[in-house]
């Protein structure tokens, strides 16, 4: 399972990035809009940290607009995957600009059938929101496993990206489902590879030692 960072904040994906973890970043205008920053100028930044894939969305709604902001995107670094969001005019867009070898991440996924005809028109990744369904009681997994069923069943290349993940059981789910990639903040992260029973085991192995090099030394 790839493991994404969903942030624009460049501390942040650097801090995360020294675990060795971090195999691409997503980012949404809302993220960027909480740096203070210009896109472009966040975009290269982050792109000089992190070699995999960097999400950059689009803020256009109609197919032609969609389409030349896709086309700027795009030419900022070669790890950018231009995130188009899934409306009407965002598939017309995605239909042109696939075949042109723009990489396309479709976002704001919250049903299956949206999930198939992004795949359908040429996305590389789309990106169900697994957090926002769940937050108005609709299983967020549940639409990651159709996502993964239809896909097996028709061969489509489309890696299922799990968005809007909000605790570790999203990560665990999501892996035991076999999506190929979990979006994180960096907190959930960080969650992941801690347990109080390790803490606990090493206090005690380590207390245990000085113990014992004390009495040798006595
Ligand atoms: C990432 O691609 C999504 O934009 C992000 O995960 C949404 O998360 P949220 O629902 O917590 O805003």
């Amino acid at each position: 399972m790839k493991f994404f960072l969903d942030t624009a904040n460049i501390e942040e994906i650097r801090q995360s990035v020294s675990l060795g973890l971090v195999d691409g970043i997503t980012t949404n205008p809302s993220l960027v809009a909480k740096e203070g920053r210009d896109l472009e100028e966040v975009a290269k930044e982050i792109c000089d940290l992190v070699d995999g894939p960097v999400s950059l969305e689009v803020v256009s709604t109609s197919a032609p607009e969609i389409i030349e902001e896709a086309r700027r995107l795009a030419k900022i670094h070669k790890n950018v995957v231009v995130k188009i969001p899934m409306i009407r005019e965002g598939l017309k867009a995605l239909h042109v600009v696939a075949q042109e070898g723009i990489r396309v991440n479709v976002t704001l996924i919250f049903s299956a059938n949206q999930a198939l005809l992004a795949a359908k028109n040429g996305a590389v990744i789309v990106s169900p929101f697994v957090g926002r369904l769940d937050d108005i009681s609709s299983s967020g997994m549940e639409l990651i496993s159709d996502i993964i069923q239809i896909y097996n069943n028709y061969q489509f290349k489309t890696e299922v990206l799990v968005a809007s993940i909000r605790s570790p059981i999203h990560v665990l789910e999501a892996a035991k489902i076999g999506a190929h990639i979990a979006t994180l903040p960096s907190k959930v992260l960080e969650q992941l590879l801690k347990h109080p029973l390790t803490d606990i085991g090493l206090e005690k192995f380590l207390a245990d030692w000085e113990k014992q090099n004390q009495l040798v030394h006595s």
